[in-house]
């Protein structure tokens, strides 16, 4: 096939278009490139997207991370496998594909979504060692269940059970051969997070990269929603991309995946407005300040045993 000359790109710049084609004929950017390739990125308008993708077409495909990110084999953006793959830092060997992959892990997203792990298991670890009997945790969208595994794996001997809810059938099957070791634990349920129902509460609730996909009315639903399963004392806790995102160019135009990217008052907003005291919101971020928490908890109630007793005096005594 004939490639096409620099000049035949009509938004490009054509020294832009020599730099890219440079990168690609090299195997990817090194380190130095970095900023360079990241500041053409940033200029990009819907045009120029396609005008890049079609000169990265040589490694747009399933062999490197941005392409399968951008072909998305299991049909969604965000599926389980390019999760994992961003938790191992996956590199494929050929030269023709690896300092794409190593470029890719170097984005502040990719970092953002290894912190978010180290995150959860620090929450995981406070909880545990917080107490002496069994805690309940409940993972909305759970994916490849790294975070999980990691946790169980350096504390064989926690008194932690999970329920982790996925759509996608390939998500739990993967996540099950990973958890093989602690699975008495671990019920995977086979659910779209909008339809559980459950007579259950729990200590935590968690999720991480799911509620940046819904919009804010299913947003704002399901804390309320989930709020009812959080156990009086306990607390939910909810991932969303910050809307300071770094690399949202990069990921809404090249690769195609599109988040609900939100700030942390639209988040504390989301939150009052699904019914919970102001008192009780707060938002955390991972030190990328990329990936925010919204933390919603429900207090525990000092006065329940008092108004107990005092409706059963009343109730004895009339
Ligand atoms: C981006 S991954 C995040 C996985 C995991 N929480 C993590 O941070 O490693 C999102 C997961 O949510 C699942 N998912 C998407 N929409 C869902 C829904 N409506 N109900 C349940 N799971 C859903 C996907 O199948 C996928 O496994």
């Amino acid at each position: 096939m004939k490639t096409k000359t620099a000049s035949a790109f009509t938004v490009l710049r054509e020294e832009d278009v020599n730099y890219v084609k440079s990168l690609v004929a090299n195997g990817g950017p090194e380190e130095k490139d970095y900023d360079a390739f990241f500041q053409v990125l940033e200029q990009l308008d819907e045009k120029g997207v396609n005008e890049i993708r079609e000169l990265l077409g040589p490694i747009m495909n399933e062999q490197t991370m941005v392409g399968f990110a951008y072909v998305k084999p299991f049909g969604y953006a965000g599926d389980y496998q390019i999760i994992d793959y961003i938790y191992q830092q996956k590199v494929n060997p050929d030269p023709r594909y690896s300092k794409w992959d190593k470029w890719y892990h170097e984005q502040h997203a990719a970092k953002a979504v290894r912190n978010r792990k180290e995150f959860f298991k620090d929450v995981l670890e406070k909880l545990d060692a917080a107490s002496d009997t069994q805690k309940n945790v409940l993972v909305l969208g759970s994916g490849p269940a790294t975070d999980v595994y990691e946790f169980l794996t350096k504390h064989p001997d926690s008194k932690l059970h999970f329920d982790l809810l996925d759509l996608d059938q390939r998500a739990i099957d993967y996540a099950k051969k990973k958890n093989a070791k602690f699975l008495d634990r671990l019920n995977f349920i086979r659910i779209n997070v909008l339809r559980y129902k459950t007579y259950k509460f729990y200590d935590l609730i968690w999720s991480a990269g799911l509620f940046d996909y819904f919009k804010e009315k299913h947003f704002i639903y399901l804390v309320r929603k989930y709020l009812d399963y959080v156990k009086e004392g306990g607390e939910m806790i909810i991932g969303n991309f910050s809307d300071q995102n770094p690399s949202t160019k990069g990921m809404h135009a090249m690769l195609e995946w599109h988040l609900n990217q939100r700030s942390s008052r639209q988040l504390v907003s989301y939150a009052v407005e699904a019914g919970a005291d102001p008192v009780n919101v707060s938002v955390d971020k991972e030190p990328l300040e990329v990936n925010l928490f919204l933390r919603v908890k429900k207090p525990s109630n000092p006065f329940r045993n008092a108004e107990t007793f005092i409706s059963w005096l009343d109730i004895n005594n009339n």
